[in-house]
């Protein structure tokens, strides 16, 4: 693995919990972990169970019995890494978004091809798909139940950068991040939708905006938080070059509306995800903050008992639960990542591709630029480029 703060942190306790819940058909081995600082990283193999650490991510690619790449660093580095290591043979596991610019994403894409034709795997890490109310909404939809979709409403909310003084991290600065909210998270809600509908996004007309243009150097940071220098100076500034919020409207191909909402302006809203769908039959609704709900409208049922139920999804029955609590024990967040690495082994030991493939991040990656395009066109209609027609070309 590369990176081992917020995402690495959370992926190794995927890695570490993966086989201990679910059986599956190989078993994952925590080999080597990767970081910048050798006293840091040395810290982080201890505390989160890896057997060895490295300062240099190509040590992972050159050793024989690396398999696995999972790559939790900043956009900046994801194509150097996944490159590198596809054309080793080594099956990838790359956070999102998959790239900081299409081009990366498309080179991406061609790579995992040419190495799927050797039986490499790849997969990009939309985590959320893998909570079993999402995925069961995805069901819902799949069997027909609500119908011919006609509305999608994503919004995915956070607040950590009101204050002005909060300091210019990577996720501010668009040579490492590639852009602000909208690729940070604005990727997980259009991944999502297009996940749950099984429609994707084919144009958009876009508001984007930077509230606080300056910012004060930060002294270290880690995720989402980060501090200045505390010498009692007055700290060095520099430009935010990415957005703090995305807004837009779009349009899918099997004819839904969609309005989607990313920022990290929305004062009181840590992590607020929350998707509303609205079909002939019916209506389905998931919150992050209520994640093991769902709420469900059927409109087939009597008049006199239609109303939006709530749906407790830990049954057995349900996705991905059976190998967790008995019904109404409740998950989390970092479940959704060990889902994530079960369905990532399991595809690689039985040789088929997991999903999201690095074609289907591609394809997020030209939705994000046509937001972007759209934004500095003064909100024009842009037309998303069909993905399939780019990893061919
Ligand atoms: N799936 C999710 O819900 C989710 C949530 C947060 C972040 N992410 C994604 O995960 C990735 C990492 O984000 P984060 O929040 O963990 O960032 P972070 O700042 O917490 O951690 C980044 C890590 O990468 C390391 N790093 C940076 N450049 C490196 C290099 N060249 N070689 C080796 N190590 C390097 C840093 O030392 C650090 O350990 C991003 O792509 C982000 O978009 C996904």
């Amino acid at each position: 693995m590369v990176g081992y703060a917020f995402m690495g942190a959370a992926h190794s306790q995927a890695w570490r919990t993966v086989n201990r819940v679910y059986d599956l058909p190989a078993r994952a081995r925590m080999a080597l972990i990767c970081g910048r600082d050798t006293g840091k990283v040395a810290e982080a193999a201890d505390r989160l169970g890896w057997e060895a650490y490295t300062t240099d991510w190509r040590d992972l690619i050159a050793r024989d019995d690396v398999d696995v790449v999972d790559v939790c660093t900043p956009g900046d580095s994801h194509a150097e890494i996944a490159l590198a290591a596809l054309a080793a043979g080594k099956h990838v596991l790359c956070e999102k978004p998959l790239a900081n610019t299409v081009s990366e994403a498309r080179a991406m894409a061609a790579a995992a091809a040419t190495a799927q034709a050797a039986g490499v795997r790849s997969m990009c890490g939309f985590n959320y798909r893998r909570v079993p109310a999402v995925t069961m909404m995805r069901q819902l939809v799949a069997d027909g139940r609500l119908g011919v979709i006609r509305h999608v409403r994503a919004t995915y909310l956070q607040d950590w950068i009101v204050d002005p003084q909060f300091p210019l991290v990577w996720r501010l600065q668009k040579d490492k991040a590639g852009s602000g909210a909208l690729g940070d998270i604005g990727a997980h809600i259009i991944d999502l939708t297009q996940y749950v509908t099984g429609q994707l996004i084919t144009g958009v007309s876009a508001v984007t905006e930077t509230f606080v243009k300056e910012r004060p150097l930060p002294a270290g940071s880690s995720g989402l938080a980060a501090t200045v220098d505390g010498d009692g100076h007055r700290p060095a500034t520099g430009p935010v070059t990415v957005d703090d919020a995305a807004v837009f409207v779009a349009r899918l191909d099997g004819g839904a509306l969609a309005t989607y909402e990313a920022s990290r302006f929305a004062t009181g809203r840590k992590n607020a995800l929350r998707v509303e769908i609205n079909g002939s039959l019916g209506s389905v609704v998931f919150d992050l903050e209520r994640l093991n709900e769902l709420e469900f409208y059927d409109a087939t049922r009597p008049a006199a008992e239609q109303g939006f139920s709530r749906i407790l999804v830990t049954e057995g029955e349900h996705p991905y639960m059976s190998a967790w609590w008995p019904p109404g024990h409740i998950i989390g967040y970092e479940h959704s990542f060990t889902h994530q690495m079960r369905d990532f082994i399991e595809a690689v030991a039985t040789g088929v591709d997991p999903a999201p493939s690095f074609a289907d991040a591609l394809q997020v990656q030209l939705v994000l630029d046509a937001v972007g395009r759209s934004a500095e066109l003064g909100s024009s209609w842009t037309d998303v480029e069909p993905a399939l027609a780019t990893v061919a070309a």
